[in-house]
């Protein structure tokens, strides 16, 4: 098996690569799948013994990195169903056998994850393929990705798109029995999920001269001969044809009316139906056939009479071509046979002679039919326009298929233009894919000269705006004259003897980069001025047609300036063309056709060769191997792939390609694998790329399946390397793991020992540990508020912090809490704590009265007399209690009314101001230690008015003696006494209260004449509401 034993060569030193081709079935190992394997990669014939075998197998894709080589079969392989779509979605490029799935998917999936707008370049000569491709590559879209109903319309617009153009735009040529005679660009267009959601085409020069000649051996385009075969009798007698096309002088010239691999009559079907799909109405439909039919009619318009008296012979024609085109048949019947020319200001009608009114009656065929073909573009991309567009949020992917290289044994004007765009094209792949080997690519003989076509058309334009007697001829001695001199140009004149023999004298010859093509001059100056005589065009303009009426504008009629030539409206399109390429990520498909006879199976290795050559396939696979095959931008790269790093993870900050380099030096890239560029990393391998990528896909997958980024430095590749590494990943873990555990469980009972030493390198561990778990209990269980006293116990070592953290943490409590305190509440917490100052274990009942708050005064407005209100005047009331005053003789108990103001004490009975303290008389209050409300006001002897001191009951005697105290200022005269109160009565006499704890309350005078008084044992304690308001606060 020399096969894969120099494949195993080629990958020695890449197992990976290895592996992967022997995970694809036997069949795709024949040859090699990527001519980037091939061991002798510089030898043509390898590459052709490559080609030869696989196409053999009928394995028709080849890669040369990523570009993909394809030999038309010529038959239908069993490779495009749907499970071969399946197979190739969303698979990495290079674990399937080669495939334009693989392609379309590569493409779409870097347009998702890059958001960068791809392009497919589909190139190749007429026949090899192309148009082919791309419908598989919109199959492919089409049944790939995602979609809704309304997506659905749009796919099924987007395959029907293509019937209709080629029955209207390709033509049976020698060369291909479906040849496309106009080029095309197309965009699919894609919304955020990947749904296609719009299209758009654009149209490239279409073979116009096609509709009134055809070589022989060809046909003109498909849709005349699909009317005639296939359309209906009541149609065709509606448009005034037969249904045979030998009566059709447009259909005749080539003499090939039926061709073996058509069958109009299924195609017309065909394209009936897709026109329906794309949302044509049947009158639209009538009127482009209409059109059609006239195109048929006009051909067969005869003219005959005498030279300068021509004349039309026939009449039914003209009667058609009136109804069909929505024409004056007199007004058309004298624009086919005159000129109208303006001298000296007046319209002069001027007869054309035969050969003129034939040329102009061919214009007005081609004018007509390309105007129409325009037209149904147009009105294809209404139909594909992506209604939602308001933010024009959608990414692209846009197919070329343009006419191949094309070489007759006469070439003209539309060759010309042909050659040219593959030139360009070619230009736009040496750019785009071997920019940065330019210099090796030209250092392999490959140059372009894209300055010489300029030239050429330069001149052809300055030929046919010149006033004289400018000819084809004279065209051509210009040429002579002006790019005589360039290498790849040369005429009959110019050539040497050798090359004279094989070149006409009407001829030039470009060496192409695809070889040799002489061009005859004849009919280029007409083809360039492609003019239409402006009285068929005012016809035109007049038509009732609605399809005509859009392709001729009056507008066009008054504008005196000269429409630009054929040539250089093409060249305009094509640097547009170029434009919108370069903005794309592209990737390539090289067609190569396998034989001129359309056989399947042959493979003709003369053709074939001459194709790898002008296609570059050898240098591109050169460059591919001594180059840098892969580029990725910093930033696409970079996000792409930071998750394998470290460094990179999760956001670069640094500079991108240092961000760059940092990544792939953790990836273990080896210097001569990769080049950093200014905004791109040049990869050299595909391996290397692909690689990444597997790691990168394994990296997603373990993270989705473990919740778990690993950051993964070597490259592995095959499930069994993965699964082998994982598992590795995973022992390794366990075994750390296990280590780490058991020394953590020494050096934990090693500090336990030693943990009452000072600190050292065998307690550090321990303490820190200790410390920590403390802190952490400590931070889970804070006290709540201020009476929560909890605090966990310290260790030893963390007592005098704990203590600081303790009152650190009580003040904050305290702090916290006084800042939320109202300044009503602040006022009733001093006067609590004065009370408790005061009262605290001194006096029983004081427990009793905490929880009761003190109230500003408990005798309001409607409680006092008027009378009494009167009489203090302005003096401000602090606070009203209603007491029991008791006699000081006979210690009679007497209702009265406690009131303090400002300056005074005052003793109410009920009208009246009985007595009058003030607070500098009050010498000091007495109040026993037991639960009874008595307390005595002593006042001062000296004071002549007073009669002695006061006995006095509250019930609220904690609250009372407390604002007396506080409106007083007398905090510090307050005694409390333990079993008796002595008071003065007035004249030096005294008095004696006795007070002793019993089980009921009792106020009497005693025998001894004492007053005495028995409070009550155990207060039972209340709960009020303020005291839990009190708490709450807390
Ligand atoms: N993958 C394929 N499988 C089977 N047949 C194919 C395939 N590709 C091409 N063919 C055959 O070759 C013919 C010519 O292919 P196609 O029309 O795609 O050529 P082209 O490159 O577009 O040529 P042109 O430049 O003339 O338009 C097709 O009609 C079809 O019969
Ligand atoms: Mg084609």
């Amino acid at each position: 098996r020399p096969n894969t034993q120099s494949l195993l060569h080629v990958v020695a030193s890449d197992g990976v690569r290895a592996m992967m081709e022997s995970a694809l079935t036997a069949r795709d190992r024949v040859g090699v799948q990527d001519f980037v394997l091939l061991e002798n990669f510089t030898s043509e014939a390898a590459f052709i013994e490559n080609l030869r075998k696989r196409f053999k197998e009928n394995l028709i894709y080849t890669y040369i990195g990523s570009v993909l080589v394809s030999v038309n079969p010529y038959k239908d392989l069993e490779i495009y169903t749907k499970n071969h779509m399946e197979r190739y979605r969303g698979v990495n490029f290079y674990e399937v056998s080669p495939h334009i799935y693989a392609v379309a998917d590569n493409s779409y999936r870097s347009m998702r994850t890059e958001r960068k707008d791809q392009c497919i370049l589909i190139s190749g000569e007429s026949g090899a393929g192309k148009t082919e491709a791309s419908k598989k590559i919109l199959q492919y879209y089409a049944f790939t990705c995602p979609a809704s109903e309304q997506v659905q319309t749009i796919k099924d617009r987007l395959l029907q798109s293509n019937p209709v153009l080629e029955a209207f735009g390709n033509a049976k040529t020698l060369r291909n029995d479906n040849s496309s005679r106009f080029g095309k660009y197309m965009d699919i267009q894609f919304d955020f999920k990947g749904a296609p959601v719009g299209g758009h085409i654009i149209n490239y020069l279409l073979e116009k001269s096609r509709v009134v000649h055809q070589n022989h051996g060809e046909r003109n385009f498909h849709i005349f001969y699909q009317l005639i075969e296939g359309g209906e009798e009541d149609l065709l007698r509606a448009l005034g044809l037969e249904r045979n096309p030998q009566q059709y002088q447009y259909l005749v010239k080539g003499n090939c009316p039926k061709v073996s691999s058509i069958n109009d009559r299924s195609d017309w079907k065909m394209v009936r139906k897709a026109l329906t799909v794309i949302g044509f109405n049947e009158d639209e439909v009538e009127e482009l056939l209409n059109i059609i039919a006239s195109v048929l009619h006009l051909g067969n318009v005869q003219y005959g009479g005498e030279e300068g008296n021509v004349c039309i012979t026939s009449d039914t024609q003209i009667k058609y071509l009136a109804r069909l085109l929505g024409v004056n048949g007199a007004v058309l019947t004298e624009a086919l046979t005159h000129k109208k020319i303006i001298a000296k200001g007046e319209e002069l009608m001027s007869p054309l002679n035969l050969e003129q009114a034939s040329s102009a009656r061919d214009a007005l065929s081609k004018a007509v039919y390309g105007r129409t073909f325009t037209w149904l573009v147009n009105k294809i991309n209404a139909s594909l326009t992506y209604t939602d567009d308001s933010h024009k949020n959608y990414s692209v992917i846009g197919l070329l298929d343009i006419y191949g290289f094309e070489v007759f044994q006469h070439n003209s004007f539309e060759q010309f233009c042909i050659n040219y765009c593959n030139e360009k094209l070619q230009q736009l792949f040496i750019e785009l894919t071997l920019k940065s080997e330019q210099e090796e690519y030209e250092a392999e003989g490959i140059t372009w000269e894209p300055e010489k076509f300029k030239g050429i058309i330069s001149i052809l334009d300055e030929e046919c705006l010149r006033p004289g007697d400018a000819s084809d001829l004279t065209f051509l001695e210009k040429l002579e004259d002006t790019v005589g001199g360039h290498a790849h140009f040369v005429t009959h004149k110019l050539a040497d003897a050798k090359t004279r023999k094989v070149m006409g004298r009407d001829e030039f010859r470009l060496l192409h980069y695809a070889g040799e093509v002489n061009y005859n001059v004849n009919g280029f100056l007409d083809k360039n001025n492609d003019l239409l005589f402006r009285n068929l065009k005012e016809v035109m303009c007049m038509s009732e047609n609605k399809i005509l009426n859009q392709c001729f504008d009056r507008e066009e009629l008054s504008d005196k300036k000269r429409p630009e030539t054929a040539a250089t409206q093409f060249k305009a399109s094509l640097a547009k063309l170029m434009e919108i390429l370069m903005s794309k990520e592209p990737s390539y498909i090289r067609c190569i056709k396998p034989n001129d006879s359309k056989q399947a199976g042959r493979f003709d290795e003369v053709l074939i060769r001459h194709q790898v050559k002008y296609l570059g396939l050898m240098e591109n696979l050169r460059v591919r191997r001594a180059g840098f095959a892969y580029r990725r931008r910093y930033e696409v790269f970079l996000q792409r792939y930071k998750s394998l790093c470290p460094d990179t993870w999760p956001n670069w900050q640094g500079k991108l390609a240092d961000g760059v380099a940092t990544l792939v030096k953790h990836l273990g890239y080896k210097p001569e694998e990769y080049k950093l560029g200014r905004s791109k990393i040049f990869i050299r391998f595909p391996k290397t790329l692909f690689a990444t990528e597997e790691l990168m896909i394994c990296a997603q997958c373990f993270h989705h399946r473990h919740k778990f980024k690993p950051f993964l430095s070597f490259l592995f590749l095959s499930p069994i390397a993965i699964q082998a590494w994982w598992r590795g990943i995973l022992a390794r873990r366990r075994a750390q793991r296990r280590r780490q555990a058991a020394d953590t469980i020494r050096r934990f009972i090693k500090g336990f020992i030693y943990r009452h030493r000072e600190r050292c390198p065998e307690n550090e561990y321990f303490l820190d540990y200790v410390r920590y778990s403390f802190l952490m209990k400590l931070h889970r269980n804070l006290p709540k508020n201020v009476l929560d006293k909890s605090w966990p116990t310290p260790p030893a070592a963390l007592a005098e912090a704990s203590e600081h953290l303790r009152k650190l943490c009580m003040q904050n409590m305290v702090w916290s809490y006084c800042k939320k305190i109202s300044p009503e509440w602040k006022h009733q917490m001093e006067q609590k704590m004065i009370a408790s100052e005061l009262f605290k274990d001194k006096k029983d009942n004081y427990p009793q009265s905490v929880p009761k708050l003190f109230v500003s005064t408990r005798l309001n407005g409607e409680d006092i007399n008027p009378k009494v209100v009167q009489a203090l005047g302005s003096e401000k009331m602090k606070y009203a209690v209603p007491v029991t005053k008791y006699d000081r003789k006979g210690y009679k108990a007497r209702p009265r009314q406690l009131l303090l103001t400002a300056n005074s004490a005052v003793i109410i009975e009920e009208t009246k101001l009985k007595q009058r303290i003030d607070y500098g008389a009050l010498k000091g209050i007495s109040v026993s230690s037991l639960s009874d409300g008595l307390f005595v006001l002593h006042v001062s002897s000296d004071d002549n008015k007073q009669k002695g001191d006061v006995v006095l009951q509250s019930d609220h005697v904690i609250e009372t003696l407390t604002k007396i105290a506080i409106c007083s200022d007398k905090i510090n005269s307050i005694n409390i006494n333990q079993g008796s109160i002595t008071f003065t009565v007035g004249q030096g006499k005294e008095g004696i209260i006795d007070f002793t704890p019993g089980s009921e309350l009792l106020v009497a005078k005693a025998k001894n004449g004492h007053l005495s008084v028995v409070s009550l044992l155990n207060l039972p304690h209340s709960q009020s509401d303020g005291f839990s308001k009190l708490k709450a606060e807390m």
